[in-house]
This record gives structure tokens, sequence and C-alpha cells, in this order.
């Protein structure tokens, strides 16, 4: 008996010492706070690239004839881009065709603001670290900036404010001149909308810790857990890599999977639910990612939760075969959500797809926009703003063509709110009869009830290449079975 004993003692430790063993192998050795492949010590790309601002500068210069442009700060991203200039104050100055063709009005340094906030650039910074020919203080710019004006007549300004223009305009009635103002927003949204190869580095960055942020989540996420805290676990990883969110992080579990843009993120994530969790890390240069991916909260979809999932995952592979040169801006749309439409069909959710408004019932929003210093980033997609309730669904308006360089998301989402079929009357009653709606209600109900609180949206960063594309995220498990596999711990 004592025999026994000590032969089992002795077969537990040796057992425990053999597992400890290989558990601390397959562990590589971590710094204190530090958690497995989730950081990039060394940013791969400069945060700041002077070449790539002037390259830019010198472009819309070009496209300037020989008309001045004049940006002011408050034009936010439109003057970081063309400048890099990272404080609140400043006005660029391009004067197309000058020996001094940039310059810079910038607040000027000052020790009491040193003190309290840090060093400003000044006159000085803005001319050696951000490229200026010559760079002035702000509070000369009323005596200065006319002068070096005089004798145009026409001018773009962009400025969110009306202090350049007041200025210019009291210049006017001093002097007698006649000067016309352009606005310069299309041009430079135009330039905006293809990247450059520093543009691509810092969006490449920006994916590469977003996804290091769902990796980890796949890992750790847990039934009983709040929202706050999945969405705690992603930003810490931004942070530990240098970055922010460029949006408010979407985490939406069970049926706040069903609302779009659901930030509040408070509730607590249940056994058996689905997690949408849509985020974007900001580069340091301030570029930004968007990510969806939908998990099943304990790793395993079921099997109505997987049936949306797979169709989503069907729209968005097919949208991405459009996402090429030759296509056009909505072509990929059209396509990703032909497949949904068709499937909810398959499924008896869409019992005519002839008819636009049951189509559209389900299909919420366009599956692409551009991404860049805004995640939702400006630019023309060639398509009349005035429809934008019917270019989703109607495979007429195609857009503009795609061309490399153009960085945006393919994002199919389907959205089944419960209680949505209560509010066809307020949805649609302006296209269609009660008894219509009614009939509709009635045919797809017993079907809805069963997917009814189910929401997915897989959301991909595509840059357009000469030949195809890239999928910056592709990286990423996408699959329900890929996405399984991940989350087995
Ligand atoms: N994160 C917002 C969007 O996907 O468009
Ligand atoms: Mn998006
Ligand atoms: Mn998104």
């Amino acid at each position: 008996m004592k025999k026994t004993l000590f032969t089992f003692i002795i077969a537990v430790t040796l057992g425990l010492a053999v597992f400890l063993t290989i558990k601390s192998l397959s562990e590589p050795c971590l710094a204190p706070g530090e958690l497995p492949g989730l950081f990039i010590h060394e940013p791969e790309v400069p945060e700041y690239d002077p070449a790539s601002f002037a390259r830019r500068r010198q472009e819309i210069m070009d496209q300037l004839g020989p008309t001045p442009l004049l940006v002011s700060a408050t034009a936010a991203n439109d003057f970081y881009y063309l400048t890099g200039f990272d404080e609140y104050q400043g006005v660029a100055v391009l004067l197309p065709g000058d020996p001094k063709p940039f310059r810079m009005f910038v607040t000027p340094r000052n020790p009491a603001d040193a003190m309290w906030t840090g060093e400003r650039h000044g006159t000085e910074g803005a001319m050696k670290k951000f490229g200026a020919d010559t760079a002035y203080v702000m509070n000369d710019l009323a005596e200065i900036l006319p002068r070096r004006l005089s004798g145009d007549e026409k001018i773009f300004l962009h400025s969110r404010d009306t202090r350049l223009r007041e200025i210019l305009e009291g210049w006017q009635r001093e002097t007698g001149q006649t000067l016309t103002f352009q606005e310069a927003d299309s041009l430079i949204h135009e330039q905006r909308v293809i990247k450059d190869a520093w543009e691509i580095a810092q969006l490449e960055q920006a994916v590469a810790v977003t996804g290091k942020a769902h990796s980890w989540i796949m890992k750790t996420m847990a039934p009983g857990q709040r929202e706050y805290e999945v969405q705690a676990d992603i930003e810490y990883i931004f942070g530990k890599n240098g970055m922010t969110p460029g949006f408010a992080s979407i985490v939406g579990s069970g049926p706040n999977a069903t609302i779009l843009h659901h930030i509040r993120n408070d509730r607590k994530i249940n056994d058996g639910e689905l997690l949408l969790v849509d985020i974007g890390a900001a580069s340091r240069g301030r570029y930004t990612a968007d990510i969806t991916r939908t998990y099943p909260v304990n790793g395993q979809f079921t099997p109505e939760q997987r049936t949306i999932y797979d169709l989503v995952y069907q729209a968005s592979e097919t949208g991405l075969e459009k996402m090429k040169p030759g296509f056009k801006m909505l072509d990929c749309n059209h396509a990703a959500n032909r497949v949904l439409v068709q499937g909810l069909y398959e499924l008896g959710l869409i019992p005519d797809t002839t008819v636009w408004w049951q189509k559209r019932f389900y299909i919420q929003h366009r599956v692409n926009h551009y991404i860049g210093l805004s995640v939702h980033d400006v630019g023309d997609y060639g398509f009349d703003p005035a429809q934008r309730d019917e270019h989703i669904l109607t495979p007429e308006i195609r857009g503009r063509d795609l061309e490399p360089g153009m960085v945006m998301t393919m994002e199919p989402g389907l959205y089944l709110q419960k209680n949505r079929l209560d509010y066809l009357v307020e949805l649609f009653g302006h296209l269609a009869t009660p008894e219509e709606l009614d009939a509709f209600a009635k045919q797809v109900r017993p079907v809805y009830e069963k997917y009814a609180g189910i929401g997915v949206r897989i959301e991909d960063n595509v840059l357009i290449t000469e030949n195809g594309n890239k999928v910056l995220s592709g990286y990423l498990p996408k699959t329900s079975e890929e996405i399984e596999a991940a989350m087995r711990r």
C-alpha cells in the first residue's frame, strides 16, 4: 500500500515537472509587462517624411497654374497633408512659380508656453523641419500676406474659419484690388485619394497594430466580460505600439452587433453570442486602419450565426474580385450585395429580389470607403451625392474608375435587428402599400425570428495595385473555420 502511494507521488511529481518544462519552453522570454508577439518595438516607417510632403506640394502647385493657394491650419487634415505641421495654428502659402514657393505663417516660440506645453516649432522649425522656404509669425499675417499676393486676381483659399478671408477683404477695400476666392477642397481631396508610398507604409503599420489587437482579443475574450474590457485590451495594444484609436472603437455583443456604430460598449457579453469588433489604430503619421471581425464569444458559431457569417464572407470574397483596375468604384459593392441578396432569398428572407425596398431592408450600407487620414477618407467616389440612397442597390450607378494607390475597405454586413419587422411602415411606407408590407412581414417572420439578433460585419483594408489588389488585413483569420481555429485555446 505504502509502495503504491510512493509510486503514485513520484509519478505525479515527474508528470508535473515534465509539464512545467514543456510549458516554459513554449513561452518566449518576456520583458516585464510584455505580451507575446503584440508589440512593434521599433516603428518600421518614419512618422514624418519630408520628401513625401514636398512632393505633394509640388504636385498640387503643378495643378494650380499661376494661382496661389492658402491653406489654414483650421483645414485640419488638408493642412497637415500639405505641410506635416502638427500645431493647431498656422497658414501655408503656396506660390507656384515663385523662387520661394512654400511659405508659412506660424505661432512664434514663447518661453511661457514652452514652460507649460513644450516648445513650438516656431519660424525656425517651420523652415528647418517642415521645409518652408520662408516663415513668418502669425501676427504679421495681415501685413505681409497681401504683399505676397499683390497682382494676383484669383486665389485658392482653404480655411474653416473666416479670419484669412477677412484680412484679405480688408486689404481689398483699402487698396481697391480685386481678388476672387476659389475653393481648394476638391483639388486637395482628389490628391488625397491616391496614396503615396509613405502613406501606404503608414497604413500598413496601422493595419499591423490593429491586427495585433484582433489577434489578442481572439485569444482572451470570454463570456462574462464587459464590452469595455475588450475595448480596453484593444486600446492597450494600440497604445503600447505608440498608436491611438483612429475612431471610436465598436465592440458590440449579442444584439449590439446589429447596431452599425455601437460605441457605448458597456454591455455584459454572454456565452453563445457574437461579438462584432470594428477597430482601427491610427499610426503616428495619423493614418488609420479600419478592420472588423465578428467572433463567436465562446469560440464556436451556432448554425444560425454560421449561416449569416458565411454569407457575409462570400460577399466579401466576391466583392474583392472587383477591386482591381478595370472595374469601377461601385462594382465591388454591387457584386458583394448581389451575393447577400441571393443568399437572403435562398433563406426565405427576401421573397422578391426585384423589389428594391425588400433588399434595402437588409442592405444598410455600401461596402467600401476610402481610408487614410480620416477613417472615412475624403475624395470623390464618382457618383452624385444626391443618390446617397439609390447607389447602394443600383448596379447602373458604378462610380469612378478604380486606380492603383487607392486604399479602401471591403466591408459587407448583415444586421438582423430584433423587432425590425415591426417598423416596416416607418421605413418603407412611402414605397409600398400597407398590404404589401404586411404580406412581406407575414411571409418572412418565421425565418427572420430564427436569425433575429444576429449582426455580422467583416471588414478588410485593400490597396488597389497596378494589376489587382493587396488585402492589407488579409493575413487575419477570416472564414468561420479560421476564426474558430484561431480562438481555440
Ligand atoms: N468603422 C466605421 C466603418 O466601418 O465605416
Ligand atoms: Mn469602414
Ligand atoms: Mn469599420
